[in-house]
């Protein structure tokens, strides 16, 4: 088993092949409801499901984390964590998950935000099957987080941050996305309407790339 324990900072090749782990990323402005619907997705097609904003927010509160103020300050100012750290979360945490020599699917939620992290995720770690991209109008995203915002206890729901939040996301994310999408990789949804109603449409673009809900499994 050569190679598994290499740091991805000193690694040339993926530590997977995509037949070993799926990985499906999803992208959108923050609260366009990536976490409603990979809850879904997690029910429905198996998948595990690591959030980068989560594992971000529990190292930061880990006790004598080295990274935690740090984390603190980006997540409070909307802009992105360095890659490095955010890279070797999310390979600790599917190291963690992944189920022995089967094949594991994943969603990772919230990531890559950034070229360099997604440069750097697929040739370290292993390249993405696509990209579930939802699209939602800024003043809709802004409701729902000022919404969220009086119960979450979150550090950015509120709204100076949630404006930094939309301007890192059209500035930093949205080359991401528009990268994948040259590549022909991304299956896009408009997130407007309800969770139920955007989840049918998720389905169908997963349905397109190959991806049948566990029952329906042969
Ligand atoms: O995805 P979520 O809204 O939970 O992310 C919260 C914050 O975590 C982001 O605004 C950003 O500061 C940080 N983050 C990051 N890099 C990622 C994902 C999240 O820096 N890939
Ligand atoms: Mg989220």
């Amino acid at each position: 088993m050569p190679a598994i324990d290499t740091p991805a900072a000193t690694r040339t090749t993926p530590l997977w092949t995509p037949s070993q782990v799926t990985v499906v990323f999803v992208l959108g402005g923050p609260g366009a409801g990536k976490g409603t619907q990979c809850a879904k997705l997690v029910t429905d097609y198996g998948f595990k499901h690591l959030s980068a904003g989560d594992l971000l927010r529990e190292e930061q509160d880990r006790p004598g984390s080295e990274f935690g103020d740090m984390i603190r300050t980006y997540i409070k100012e909307g802009t992105i964590v360095p890659m490095e750290v955010t890279i070797q979360l999310l390979e600790n945490a599917m190291k963690a998950a992944k189920d022995g020599e089967g094949k594991t699917l994943f969603l990772i939620d919230g990531f890559p935000r950034k070229l360099d992290q997604a440069h750097a995720f697929e040739s370290t770690v292993v390249p993405s099957a696509f990209t579930l991209f939802l699209t939602c109008p800024e003043a809709v995203m802004e409701s729902r987080l000022l919404n969220r915002g009086k119960t979450s206890g979150r550090a950015d729901d509120n709204i100076e941050s949630i404006k930094k939040r939309f301007r890192t996301f059209v500035e930093t994310s949205m080359p991401v996305v528009d990268e994948f999408e040259r590549l022909g990789k991304v299956v896009k949804v408009e997130a407007v309407k309800g969770p139920e109603e955007v989840y049918e449409e998720v389905q169908k673009g997963f349905a397109a790339r190959g991806m049948k809900p566990l029952e329906v499994k042969e």
